[in-house]
């Protein structure tokens, strides 16, 4: 019963909160993320303001360390830092709020994006689009959002991503699948897209063994960029995803946005 939903989700908060709550400090969590967005070689002050001037036109208010996912960040701070790049791919539009960011961000860039086909059952049966007319919604919401020229909007499973598309991609977002086997193959192709030097990133890392697995995280992600990251030498960079203490209180439960640099590989 949803009701009975909502009472445990309550009562599993107050109890990480007596649990965790004294030790924790949203603020603290804030000064770390920007310290590691500084210690991965960006500038985080500059990013954020060159955020904010998006984020007042798309969404009429500054960016919420507390709520919204660090990755917008990242990205701006990326696009101060790369202004030449050229071509970026995202696995995973979902509603395209990103792929709008990403075009304000990068107005120079050919940006491509991917998604299922409507013929794929995953694409249904995940995400709330089960009921018609919410999904004809979440359709008109992506297409507005798609909209701007320089947005290469393609649908199919990204298991043929290496039959659909081209690298090199200067930037690369993995945000399609989260669970094993999608995940790994996503993460491999993605490391084959992008150029040497160029930046791989990938959304909802858990890097907590015995961290949450339903069908929409899992800890599988961390295994396969640390599986790469052992062999290649890339630095591994780990940005939190949200502040407050309702999305990182929980140790295990943490969630990262992960960054690394394309080196040559033998
Ligand atoms: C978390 S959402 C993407 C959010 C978006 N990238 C952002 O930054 O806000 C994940 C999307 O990946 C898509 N997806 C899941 N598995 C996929 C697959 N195998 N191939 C292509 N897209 C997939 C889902 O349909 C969903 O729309």
């Amino acid at each position: 019963m949803p009701g009975n939903g909502r009472l445990m989700k309550k009562v599993r908060e107050a109890l990480a909160r007596l649990r965790y709550g004294a030790a924790f400090s949203q603020q603290g969590e804030e000064a770390a993320v920007r310290a590691a967005i500084g210690a991965a070689g960006l500038d985080c002050a500059a990013g954020l303001q060159t955020l904010n001037n998006v984020l007042r036109e798309t969404h009429g208010r500054p960016f919420d360390f507390g709520k919204d996912s660090v990755h917008w960040l990242v990205f701006a701070c990326l696009s101060d830092a790369f202004p030449e790049t050229a071509r970026i791919l995202e696995i995973g539009t979902f509603d395209g709020q990103f792929t709008a960011i990403l075009a304000r961000l990068f107005p120079a860039a050919e940006i491509t994006t991917v998604d299922l086909p409507e013929s794929d059952p995953i694409l249904r049966s995940t995400y709330k689009r089960e009921v018609d007319d919410a999904y004809r919604s979440f359709v008109a919401r992506r297409d507005a959002n798609l909209a701007a020229p320089n947005i290469r909007f393609r649908q199919f499973n990204s298991a043929f991503l290496l039959d659909r598309v081209r690298g090199p991609f200067d930037l690369i977002w993995v945000d399609g699948g989260h669970l094993y086997p999608e995940v790994a193959w996503d993460l491999a192709a993605a490391h084959h897209l992008c150029r040497d030097g160029g930046q791989l990133l990938c959304d909802d890392v858990i890097p907590a063994p015995d961290g949450p697995r339903t069908a929409y995280v899992s800890p599988d992600s961390y295994q396969v960029l640390d599986y790469f990251a052992v062999r290649t030498g890339e630095t591994l960079h780990l940005f939190l995803k949200r502040c407050a203490f309702k999305h990182a209180g929980v140790p295990r439960k943490r969630k990262y946005i992960a960054m690394m640099r394309r080196k040559v590989t033998e």
